[in-house]
């Protein structure tokens, strides 16, 4: 069995940031409560990372929060944020905890189908009035999970018009910003004007650093957004182990080397698995970021029905779409994070058992 499921990079975190989180743990400094506004260290190194990456301004001391993950941080904030006869405006196909998360908060959940045709990019204008009313969050991902799309133009200007007018927090997802293709690169929704009035980012080491066990990431942004977080979090947890804090600063400070071989390393297998895909008759588009294929199911299947036959014909695993949302039904998602001659031989077994 070849699973092609998870999204959970294969190759190790780099060497320097288990250095630093081994210094780290060394100092007994490291070892009582963390503070629920984290090190100073890490705040910085944030703030440092966004502008050089981003152009984007932070305050350390008031829009930079650490979290234990952005699954974590993304959970929470539906505590913070939503009250029975609220509602989160989700990105259809999208990270479960977009759905599951409101749902578990007593609220509720309005779907927004991310289309092929429509560049994956959700259709506001279609929103009811009666869901602008109640809906008090807005989770949009690009580079997106599952589709691979990265943002359409003037999304992003579109989504802070719309949050100013209906009072909703912009959550934006950033968890591939680091992992794209072909040249491009993805920006920060906070480099759009007027972004920081109406939402926060959540950015996460855990794919582009291969820091997925750590549990790194942070909360920036809008500083009353990130200031509600805090708050609820003291009630939660006691923060992030400091080693891993200062770990997780050095990962930020530099990187560029690693960064730029992480993303030829997917590059190389997202050819590899479009090609084949492609040789077995599947219609999928190469996408510029994420490290996934998100492809169309064959004429006559389902997304379930095909990945079961996947699974019989070739003991390998898909993601069926639509356990992503109703918007994901009718297309597969392949994962990237597994080494190159196991993807070899998977895309192998599904050029041998379904080629035909
Ligand atoms: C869109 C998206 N957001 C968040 C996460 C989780 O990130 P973290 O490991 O920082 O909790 C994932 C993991 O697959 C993801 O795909």
């Amino acid at each position: 069995m070849i699973s092609l499921g998870i999204g959970d990079p294969d190759t190790p975190t780099p060497d320097r940031v288990v250095d630093a989180l081994a210094a780290g743990a060394r100092d007994p400094a490291t070892h009582r409560y963390p503070s629920h506004r984290g090190r100073p260290e890490l705040r910085d190194a944030v703030s440092r990372f966004y502008e050089r990456r981003f152009g984007v301004g932070l305050d350390p001391a008031t829009e930079i929060v650490p979290a234990l993950g952005a699954k974590e941080c993304i959970f929470n904030l539906n505590l913070a944020f939503l009250d029975p006869g609220s509602a989160a405006l989700a990105a259809d196909p999208g990270y479960p905890v977009y759905t599951a998360g409101p749902l578990l908060a007593g609220a509720e959940v309005v779907p927004m189908p991310l289309l092929p045709d429509r560049g994956f990019a959700p259709d506001l204008d279609a929103l009811s009035e009666a869901d602008r009313g109640r809906a008090r969050l807005m989770y949009l991902n690009y580079p997106n999970n599952p589709t691979g799309a990265v943002v359409p133009d003037g999304l992003f200007d579109e989504v802070v018009a719309f949050a100013r007018e209906h009072d909703v927090l912009v959550v934006h997802d950033a968890s591939y910003t680091e992992t794209t293709f072909d040249g491009y690169v993805a920006p920060s929704f906070l480099e759009t004007p007027g972004a920081k009035d109406v939402g926060v980012e959540v950015f996460s080491l855990s794919k582009g650093f291969n820091m997925t066990g750590w549990r790194t990431a942070a909360i920036v942004g809008n500083a009353d957004a990130v200031e509600a977080y805090w708050r609820l979090k003291t009630n939660i947890d006691s923060g992030m182990f400091e080693a891993v804090q200062l770990a997780a600063a050095a990962a930020l400070e530099r990187g560029d080397t690693e960064l730029a071989a992480m993303r030829s390393l997917y590059e190389r297998r997202r050819d590899l698995v479009c090609d084949a895909l492609r040789a077995i008759g599947v219609d999928v588009t190469p996408p510029r970021g994420t490290i996934y294929i998100w492809a169309p199911v064959p004429e006559g299947h389902t997304s379930a029905s095909y990945c079961e036959l996947v699974l019989e014909e070739s003991a390998v695993v898909l993601s069926p779409g639509g356990a992503y949302g109703a918007a994901g039904e009718g297309f597969f998602r392949i994962s990237l994070t597994i080494s190159d001659d196991r993807l070899a031989e998977a895309v192998e077994r599904l050029r041998a058992s379904l080629g035909g």
